[in-house]
């Protein structure tokens, strides 16, 4: 049934300009999920079971319903004569969120920084499996959106990386990670939800409009969640942001355009929470509306009731006026048995039929009532989160052989408020990580969070705030494990994390300094750096020959105010480890492992450094109609910083080891599908997006990466590649290499289509051009070891 004119692959409207209005077109109808492929069975059980249903049972299934059985973030209805449960949604990004007995695990970009596939995978399947054990049917993550657009950004902690294949892959990793432990995955923000400032609707503002142009899209923002719909993604969150002017939520273009079309996604849309604004996004593409019932649940199942929607009223729609198709035909789409199969088919395709599948809730109780706990942690987990935390610390300054730490060193001094644990971890802890929506959430676990401090002050960060957020079952705090460490090796510890000023004993071998930088939803953070930290150093530093700074970051932070003190003789970025921060700090330190993090972004030297600093506001005119403008395209990060010649701090993709690598014997082996014609039919690896061939692996390329150094260690060898017009290095491969003294492997990426192609806007395709496209092997974006080429002709 067609009712609005289709104007599907239609590119977006030129976004740019001072008197052009970005513009989102529309895309009618929402696509049917076509159930092919992995889906198949799902399906074919989904429609089964639609078609048993009636009208109001089809409504619950569609919306959320507020329930005080448990405290999911989200319930949607259930069809008890049919036997289907319901579900609970819940989220998700260090583990499962404002409950007890649970795991909290590295966050996001401590996940990005160990670029590290297995382990990625073993921290979505563990953490999923907790999220099974409390009945929580959807993890509300990962997170392919914020990228990173800003570094300011109050998200960005939460998603891997500001890199799009980075973030693509470790998405990918995380989602089959969940699915295959039963949970269904929702890939969220989608999409451009680059800010927290103006996210929302509020007070006759609207929310920001992201204005980019079809090809920003699809070659950067759009990139991580093909990945996803790749990987099989049951759910996908639009976002609460506007792109094009028009809102995520009930965007036509980017729901049914590209999500059910182009990358022919068979999952569902899940509103993010409350980010409904219309019946219109019915027909947009929006499949569930959350956390209840939205501007169609009420009306919706109140029209069932009174006869206002039948299937008689929907059948007959041809006769309909077009007032009433303007309300009927949204209704219409949300009852079509094609939108509720989206949603039971996810159901169905991670195996929650299963009869051993626990009840949706079961272990979500209100803490503060009585309740039996349900411990979702299993043991088997635990090397895991140890290993996810150390591997997201990179070492970025390591000079005298400072670090590790000789045996039993005789005196050590701690300092800074990031040391020990915050004050408090109580039951309130754990709502404020899930509920409040107070800047206060979660102090006591986050630290004494002041309104617009760059700096939790109350005690170390394991994760930064909100939706992303869980509590710890323990936390392992940096004073503790060395002073734990101490009293073995019988080291005499110094310390002071209560001063800004401390005294400094002249016999101490080093001096730790431990500062944060903290970030929370619903807000973007100040800066980059703040002075009072950032005196700390400075003060231990100007008193302690041998200073040893470690970052716990929820983003990117800059260290130009002390990096290059000659008694700053090492530094750490140590993210945010989760539950086993300070173990893992002080395996590291000691040597009991080695670094093997690498920067997922850039560190420049200062904040104007970086193409797009600041979120975008209301400007000048204070106008209630924000509008970003993202006129940088695709140069954002290295991809900027290399485009405009400007050295960083500390580049993407770098980071020390205790050991060096060698690199040698680059072997570029381009297959017969590279070439500027795509085959003309579409390849067997092809499922899940329209163009022919784009999986297709079209060149192979390997290299030798060697231990040359003194101690084992993993290497992070990384593959750029040089498209013609387009920035000039842009990451397309990466392989973590764990190697003994003396050893050496074999590295090996594969490029597929995509990763040589660009988005052509004209044709609304992915086309590889004809040309010469250098490839670089190496240890990060600028430490390029070995340099080859690739030929299109
Ligand atoms: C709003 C956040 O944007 C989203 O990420 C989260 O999953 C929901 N709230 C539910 O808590």
């Amino acid at each position: 049934m067609m009712w609005s004119t289709t104007l599907a692959f239609a590119a977006l409207a030129l976004p740019f300009g001072a008197s052009t209005r970005a513009v989102s077109p529309d895309v009618y109808p929402s696509p049917p999920g076509q159930g092919s492929g992995r889906w198949a069975g799902a399906y074919a059980s989904a429609r089964k079971l639609v078609t048993q249903m009636t009208l109001e049972e089809k409504v619950n299934v569609t919306r959320g319903f507020k329930t005080d059985a448990n405290v999911c973030a989200g319930n949607s209805g259930s069809v008890p004569r049919l036997g289907w449960p319901g579900m609970c949604l819940h989220d998700a990004g260090n583990g499962v969120r404002a409950t007890d007995m649970v795991s909290a695990w590295a966050s996001g970009l401590h996940v990005g920084a160990s670029w590290d596939r297995n382990l990625t995978y073993q921290r979505g399947l563990y953490m999923a499996k907790e999220f099974r054990a409390k009945g929580v049917n959807i993890a509300l993550g990962p997170n392919a959106g914020p990228l990173g657009r800003t570094p300011l950004g109050g998200r960005n902690w939460e998603g891997f990386s500001v890199d799009p294949y980075l973030s693509g892959q470790l998405n990918a990793e995380t989602i089959v990670g969940y699915q295959d432990a039963g949970v269904i995955a929702n890939l969220k923000h989608f999409i451009a939800n680059e800010q927290e400032t103006y996210r929302r609707p509020y007070s006759g503002v609207e929310a920001a409009s992201s204005n980019l142009d079809d090809k920003t899209l699809h070659e950067y923002y759009l990139w991580p969640f093909m990945d996803g719909v790749r990987a099989g993604v049951a759910s996908v969150m639009c976002s609460y942001n506007r792109i094009n002017n028009t809102y995520g939520c009930e965007n036509s273009k980017l729901m049914n355009g590209v999500l059910k079309s182009e990358l022919a996604f068979d999952g569902f849309v899940m509103l993010d929470w409350n980010a409904q604004h219309n019946l219109q996004s019915a027909n947009g593409g929006l499949d569930m509306v959350m956390p209840y019932g939205g501007s169609w649940g009420d009306n919706l199942t109140h029209a069932v009731r009174n006869g206002t929607v039948t299937e008689k009223r929907i059948t007959d729609m041809a006769t309909r006026s077009d007032d009433e198709k303007k309300t009927l035909v949204p209704l219409l789409v949300i009852l079509t048995t094609d939108r509720l199969c989206r949603i039971l088919a996810a159901w169905y395709l991670v195996g929650q039929d299963a009869p051993d599948f626990p009840a949706p809730g079961v272990g979500m109780k209100n803490l503060s009532l009585p309740h039996e706990p349900v411990d979702a942690r299993v043991p088997e987990s635990k090397p895991v989160l140890l290993g996810g935390a150390v591997a997201g610390h990179v070492l970025v300054k390591n000079v005298n052989r400072t670090l590790p730490f000789r045996s039993k060193p005789k005196m050590l001094s701690v300092y800074g408020y990031d040391a020990a644990p915050p004050p408090t971890k109580n039951i309130d802890t754990l709502f404020q990580l899930g509920y409040t929506s107070s800047q206060e959430m979660g102090q006591a676990v986050l630290g004494t969070l002041r309104s617009f401090d760059q700096a939790a002050r109350g005690g170390t960060i394991t994760t930064g705030g909100r939706a992303g957020a869980n509590a710890p079952p323990y936390m392992s705090d940096p004073l503790s494990a060395i002073q734990h460490r101490a009293a073995a090796d019988g080291t005499w510890v110094n310390w002071d994390i209560a001063s800004t000023t401390p005294d400094v004993n002249g016999a101490t071998q080093a001096c730790l300094v431990f500062i944060n930088a903290i970030a929370t939803e619903g807000w973007d953070r100040t800066g980059l750096h703040d002075d009072a930290s950032d005196g700390l150093v400075l003060h231990v530093a100007s008193r302690c020959a041998n200073t040893v700074v470690v970052v716990h970051a929820a983003g990117i932070r800059l260290v130009d105010q002390w990096i290059e003190h000659p008694n700053v003789t090492a530094a750490v970025l140590a993210h945010l480890p989760g539950q086993d921060s300070g173990t893992a700090l002080v395996r590291l330190l000691y040597g009991e492992d080695n670094f093997s993090g690498r920067l997922p972004y850039t560190v420049a030297r200062n904040e104007s450094d970086y193409p797009v600093y600041a979120p975008c506001g209301r400007g000048r005119d204070n106008t209630t109609d924000p509008q970003c403008d993202y006129t940088e395209g695709v140069y954002l990060d290295y991809r900027a910083f290399d485009a405009r010649n400007v050295t960083p701090r500390f580049e993407f993709g770098y980071g020390l080891s205790y050991t060096t690598f060698e690199y040698s014997s680059l072997a570029l082996s381009p297959t017969r599908a590279l070439c500027a014609t795509p085959p003309s039919s579409p390849s067997s690896s092809s499922t899940n997006s329209t163009h022919d061939g784009l999986w297709d692996v079209v060149a192979h390329v390997e290299a030798t990466v060697a231990n040359a150094g003194p101690v084992s260690g993993d290497e992070v060898a990384q593959l750029y590649v040089g498209i013609p017009g387009a920035p000039p290095k842009q990451l397309r491969g990466f392989e973590k290499v764990h190697l003994r003294p003396g050893a050496a492997a074999t590295v090996r990426f594969d490029l597929t289509r995509r990763d040589v192609s660009v988005w052509d806007v004209a044709r609304q395709r992915w086309v590889v051009q004809k040309g010469e496209y250098p490839v670089y092997v190496g240890a990060s974006c600028r430490d390029v070891r070995l340099t080859g080429s690739l030929v299109v002709e």
